[in-house]
């Protein structure tokens, strides 16, 4: 990915030096401040997640998956280690409910610390297992940008050269991950090949995760693009001003029924009522085997309504909030929703592309068939 500075690039790591130390970016200052946050306990690793200084599905997977190293090395050494991991794993659990990555990260902890004979090795089996998902994560991403630019491609040669203009919802860029992102790892690619892209960057209200994290991400590499509110994704798509669609998810079902952030159904009707392909971009850590039904199955996280009767942003340096909505009214904040699989022309997964469908997703994972 071009860099513009010498920040880092990945939104998580171990700090160099003291391997009890688990840093991130703290995405509660974006796009106005870049802070790095250091995580020593689980708690602090859920608080991170619950409180969203580290989002989206893929990263709040990893950072669970080093809140369970953290419970490793805080645990009794004694014979109630294996207990307190596991306890450790819940309050990990409870803090969002939406991304299977979540669970299923603390699970794979589970099962290795399990496994793992005596204390030290099982100190040390939580560590390399969250190695092993900060490079699956990697991978993933790297390989959805190589198939998603077959598409991105394709597009630019049927309109000579021209921009193609990709919009995108939230933020499923690399600060969702841990590098490159999904929806816009095929951008990346594109523009590192010198293929003309811009993107349509949805602001995503009530967090802005939009016009506050995927705009800083593409400012940063240089990807042209311009922010629009959610409710102008129709308009430009009516105007012909899109090619395509592609956001990330953060649980799709085995049907292909993709739940992703709030007002993310509203773009895919519009996609699908103005011939636009509507593509969501995912690893299979996002996929769940077991629901079928993405409306009734997948548990939508309720968020505190402030995020919705306030906004967030600079003023004289200083991030401040101000409300918006009349003292007293009440107000519901549902985070997410499901784009049901009819709507949705394709998936973007490690493996290649494939229809969001049970016969289109076990041709690429058969091994969950
Ligand atoms: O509430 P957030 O910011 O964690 O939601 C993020 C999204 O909805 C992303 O689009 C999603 O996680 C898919 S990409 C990881």
């Amino acid at each position: 990915m071009p860099k513009r500075d010498n920040r880092r690039r990945r939104t998580i790591w171990v700090k160099e030096g003291d391997s009890r130390v688990v840093q991130v970016i703290d995405q509660r200052k974006l796009p106005h401040a870049y802070e790095v946050l250091d995580l020593t306990t689980t708690d602090q690793a859920a608080a991170a997640i619950k409180d969203m200084a580290v989002r989206g599905a893929g990263l709040i997977g990893v950072t669970a998956g080093y809140g369970m190293y953290l419970a490793a090395l805080e645990a009794p050494r004694d014979g109630s280690f294996d207990e307190y991991v596991l306890r450790a794993g819940e309050r990990l659990k409870a803090t969002r409910p939406t991304a299977i990555n979540l669970a299923r990260a603390v699970e794979r902890q589970i099962k290795a610390v399990k496994a793992a004979s005596s204390i030290e090795e099982k100190i040390s089996a939580a560590f390399e297992t969250a190695r092993e998902m900060v490079q699956e994560d990697v991978d993933c991403c790297r390989r959805i940008g190589e198939h998603g630019l077959e598409i991105v491609e394709k597009i630019s040669r049927e309109k000579k050269g021209a921009p193609v203009h990709i919009l995108t919802h939230c933020n499923a860029g690399w600060l969702a991950f841990v590098d490159r992102g999904t929806a816009t790892a095929p951008v990346y690619a594109a523009f590192e090949k010198g293929i003309k892209v811009h993107v349509w960057v949805e602001e995503t209200r009530p967090r802005n995760q939009g016009a506050g994290l995927t705009a800083w991400e593409l400012k940063e590499s240089g990807v042209p693009h311009d922010i629009i509110v959610d409710n102008a994704g129709g308009y430009v798509m009516q105007h012909g001003l899109v090619d395509m669609v592609i956001t990330g998810t953060d649980r799709t079902t085995i049907t292909g029924d993709v739940c992703n952030k709030i007002g993310t159904y509203k773009t895919a009707l519009a996609a699908r009522d103005n011939g636009v392909p509507f593509y969501v971009a995912l690893p299979s850590s996002s996929l769940d085997w077991r629901a079928r039904d993405g409306i009734t199955e997948i548990p939508i996280e309720e968020r505190d309504p402030d995020e919705v009767t306030h906004a967030e942003g600079l003023l004289d340096g200083k991030i401040v909030r101000i409300r918006t909505a009349p003292q007293g009214s009440p107000a519901r904040n549902y985070a997410f929703d499901v784009t049901p699989a009819r709507l949705v022309t394709g998936l973007i997964t490690e493996r290649g592309i494939c229809q969001a469908s049970e016969d289109g997703i076990s041709s690429l994972f058969p091994e969950h068939r």
